[in-house]
């Protein structure tokens, strides 16, 4: 919830010019992580669970991510960049300094994709649920600009029993519950739905 300072001072009758948003609302940043894409899919549209020319979806439980982009005051963040990549639902990355890691490679799946935001801030995409792997419970890897330094962070999924024992998301402390998403009813098509905003400082 946003906590505004025009809203804790309303009652007194006193006008502060900004900002508008406590520093601990802001979404932290965290590691890049060494699977940052080398190379990328042609395609990197919305759609990560689909490739041109394959007839099989990528393999795994089909979610959809919304969410918006906001500035420090809450303001919407027009046409953000959301660069995004991903473990598949085995827990392998599509790069190879993950060489080493037993799990296949899904030939249908796009592992990473570039979207942006629309006038309102609103993003949405479609992926698989990442499998956890070594060490650390399923995120989403993002670099999103469009206002300021650009933010490099991870997105985590609610009620994960791995939460509590990931190092990274645990070394964000009390801000961590910003990089959790919320889960959100079902699409219509039966796709696991979850809502994540960003702040961007
Ligand atoms: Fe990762």
């Amino acid at each position: 919830m946003l906590i505004s300072r025009r809203g804790l001072t309303a009652g007194i009758g006193l006008s502060l010019a900004a900002p508008h948003v406590l520093a601990a609302e802001l979404t932290p940043r965290q590691t890049e992580g060494p699977y940052y894409p080398l190379t990328r899919p042609a395609d990197q549209d919305w759609d990560l669970t689909r490739l041109p020319g394959r007839s099989a979806r990528a393999e795994g439980q089909v979610i959809e991510v919304t969410g918006r982009v906001l500035d420090i005051q809450g303001r919407p963040v027009a046409r953000a960049k959301l660069d995004l990549w991903q473990a598949n639902s085995r827990g392998r990355y599509m790069h190879p300094g993950d060489g080493g890691n037993s799990a296949p490679l899904d030939p249908n799946f796009q592992g990473s994709a570039v979207i942006l935001a629309d006038a309102q801030g609103r993003y949405r995409f479609r992926t698989i649920k990442p499998a956890p792997y070594s060490g650390r419970t399923s995120h989403i890897h993002f670099m999103i600009s469009g206002r300021g330094r650009p933010l490099t962070t991870q997105m985590y999924f609610p009620g994960e029993p791995l939460n509590a024992r990931d190092g990274i998301l645990r070394g964000s402390g009390a801000e961590a519950r910003a990089l959790i998403a919320l889960a959100q009813p079902r699409t219509a098509d039966g796709a696991l739905a979850y809502a994540w905003d960003v702040r961007l400082a």
